[in-house]
């Protein structure tokens, strides 16, 4: 069998994209995969909650519904349910086969949200990650960022008044959850990118590239 040439055979890192509701997360995943695949790496794009059959079917019980239907605690369990099966399932396979791996909210979102803003505490946020995904963590996070409720209003206008369980929580909430993104961002700087999510989705690209260039070569 032939060897492909055209994919460059070194290790595989594992990032992820962090940020409140609507700040380009999902857009710039799009991005970042078709600029990378050009490039010639073996990359796999995902999300979370989601990227396998069992994370997706935890996706809906999250996302839909009434803003009270799940207890906190419930809801901290349920994203590391999601998490499990998704790592386990698709995340640890990929980069043991040495591919790429974007990932759209990963456990740094489950720490700001349900630790930090719902207030169930990192400690017991990352004893989930522990017992659910092995505390696997990625090389690196990018967080995307925009001033409090500029996100939110980006997500109102791409969804109308279909938003998910998390975009209809108050502004109170949201400034919580950018506020344990920073404070998340600044206690791991090694990890952590902080992005200019502001002006175009190229713009906002090229900043993206520019954060991860030490990883390409
Ligand atoms: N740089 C940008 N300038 C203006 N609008 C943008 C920009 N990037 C993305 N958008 C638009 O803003 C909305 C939110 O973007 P996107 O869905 O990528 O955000 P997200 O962070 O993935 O949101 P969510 O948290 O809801 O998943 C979309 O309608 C998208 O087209
Ligand atoms: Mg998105």
């Amino acid at each position: 069998m032939a060897f492909r040439t055209d994919v460059i055979n070194k290790q595989g890192y594992f990032i992820s994209l962090e940020g409140g509701e609507g700040v380009g997360k999902s857009t710039q995943i799009r991005l970042l995969g078709a600029d990378l695949k050009e490039k010639g790496f073996d990359i796999i794009e995902t999300r979370e909650p989601g990227g396998c059959p069992g994370g997706n079917a935890i996706r809906h019980l999250l996302l839909e519904g009434d803003i009270h239907r799940w207890t906190n605690a419930t809801e901290a369990l349920l994203f590391a349910a999601a998490r499990s099966e998704h790592v386990t399932r698709v995340i640890r396979p990929a980069l043991d086969k040495g591919q790429w791996v974007l990932c759209d909210r990963y456990i740094d979102s489950s720490l700001a949200y349900q630790g930090d803003a719902s207030g169930i505490g990192e400690d017991n946020i990352r004893k989930l990650h522990y017992i659910g995904s092995q505390g696997l963590m990625p090389h690196r996070t990018l967080l995307l960022v925009l001033p409090n409720g500029e996100g939110v209003e980006r997500a109102k206008i791409r969804d109308g008044n279909q938003g998910n369980r998390f975009e209809k929580r108050d502004l109170d909430y949201h400034k919580k959850v950018n506020e344990a993104f920073h404070k998340l961002a600044l206690e791991n700087p090694e990890r952590f990118r902080i992005i200019d999510a502001s002006g175009t989705a190229e713009m906002v690209h090229k900043r993206i590239m520019h954060s991860i260039d030490d990883l390409l070569s």
